[in-house]
């Protein structure tokens, strides 16, 4: 009888702490995802920028001056490097949020190609 009683007990408390987990991950899962929003940063500046919005507009955020001279994505006057990629910042889009949660954490470098 002592040894059912230990053996349910047991059985509550593992339930109990995987339902707690499972209650967390969700909660950071969804609080992550309710940010929906792209960290940027650059010399010494964050912004968390809406995925898909203008990156011009971003980069002025950042205070970046960013030259300008076609204002079509013809002659590449405004590229900028974003987590790496090159963006023509007068026609470009801030890109989805990082995977990765160190990315995440410190944010997307940006800087200016033509400075
Ligand atoms: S200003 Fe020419 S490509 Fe952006």
């Amino acid at each position: 009888m002592n040894a059912l009683l230990l053996v349910l007990a047991l059985v509550a408390v593992i339930g109990a702490h995987a339902f707690v987990s499972r209650a967390t991950r969700s909660a950071t899962t969804r609080s992550a995802l309710q940010m929906n929003t792209t960290p940027l940063v650059a010399g010494g500046k964050r912004f968390e920028a809406k995925p898909g919005s203008s990156m011009l507009a971003a980069t002025k955020k950042l205070g970046l001056k960013v030259p300008l001279a076609c204002k079509k994505g013809d002659c590449g006057t405004c590229t900028v490097t974003c987590g790496g990629k090159k963006i023509r910042a007068c026609v470009g889009k801030v890109p989805d949020a990082p995977k990765l949660k160190s990315l995440q954490e410190k944010g997307l470098v940006v800087t200016v190609d033509n400075a």
